[in-house]
């Protein structure tokens, strides 16, 4: 079992490294989103902050998808990531914005369990799913500690992680195939995807899975191929009601989708925060 959880010289952690797999990120959200739970999140950030205002900061930022529409509607935001291959991307992507916009934006780089940026913030927003790479209790104790900090005193926090299906986060031999195929934004080949193995740890509660990633030519010809290893942690929504008591953090509301309907086992969890007094 531990041998075959130790990453093959070729597997890399997801968001790792400039890869096929974070290129196509942006093409990819854009396919997979729209029919999932998580669907309509970029409208529902841009109508928080309406009410909100500024400053937001968004922790996972990744390529700006969300980051960069904020800040074109006038909001000034800071976005922070791990990664220095998907802020290289949302980097190029802010330079081809208006002045305008482009000024109201900034990408740093930083981990949210360890942030300190010495400011507080209107909003914090943490989309798709990113509060879910932190592995381990004292992990997510230790980024929300970090994320109230750098709330202002009637500041909102949002955060989004996927409602776990049960039989889906135990091994199983009969797991749903998932993948899909689009175009590559910048080579105009067609690009693959597909979820390759799991090894799902219900015990520390992770989902474990390696997704292949292939670039084909034009004569069907494999190009390249990423083997990205995808780990979060799932976590039911009583945990996180006393993760946030912990952590003096007030639920303001809590959404099955971004829709605001109901929780409901299997869809999202949106939370929305506020530190307590
Ligand atoms: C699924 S992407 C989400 C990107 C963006 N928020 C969006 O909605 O498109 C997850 C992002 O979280 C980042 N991430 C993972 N762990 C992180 C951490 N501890 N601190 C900051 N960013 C992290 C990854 O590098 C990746 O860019």
């Amino acid at each position: 079992m531990v041998s075959r959880m130790s990453l093959q010289p070729s597997t890399r952690r997801f968001y790792e490294a400039d890869s096929l797999s974070t290129e196509i990120y942006d093409a990819r959200s854009a396919t997979i989103i729209p029919s999932t739970s998580a669907a309509g999140d970029v409208d529902f950030y841009r109508r928080l902050a309406g009410q909100t205002g500024d400053p937001i900061l968004e922790v996972g930022c990744g390529t700006g998808r969300v980051a960069i529409p904020l800040a074109a509607d006038g909001h000034e935001v800071v976005g922070v990531d791990l990664s220095e291959a998907m802020l290289g991307l949302a980097e190029r992507s802010r330079a081809a914005l208006a002045p305008d916009v482009a000024a109201r934006l900034s990408f740093h780089h930083a981990d949210m369990a360890t942030l300190s940026l010495g400011r507080d913030f209107a909003l914090i927003i943490a989309p798709s799913r990113v509060f879910q790479f932190l592995l381990t209790t004292e992990a997510q104790r230790q980024g929300l500690a970090a994320l109230r900090s750098h709330l202002r005193p009637s500041g909102l926090l949002v955060l989004d992680l996927f409602d776990p299906l049960l039989d889906r986060v135990v091994p199983t031999t009969d797991a749903p195939v998932r993948g899909g195929e689009l175009v590559h934004p910048t080579t105009g080949n067609v690009v693959t995807w597909e979820v390759t193995a799991r090894y799902p740890d219900p015990a520390r509660q992770l989902v474990v899975e390696d997704w292949t990633t292939r670039e084909i030519g034009s004569s069907g010809e494999v190009l390249r191929t990423d083997v990205e290893r995808l780990t979060l942690r799932w976590s039911l929504r009583s945990e996180m009601r006393l993760l946030f008591e912990l952590a003096g953090l007030d639920v303001v509301a809590d959404y099955g989708d971004f829709a605001g309907n109901p929780p409901a086992y299997g869809r999202e969890q949106v939370w929305v925060l506020r530190a307590d007094e």
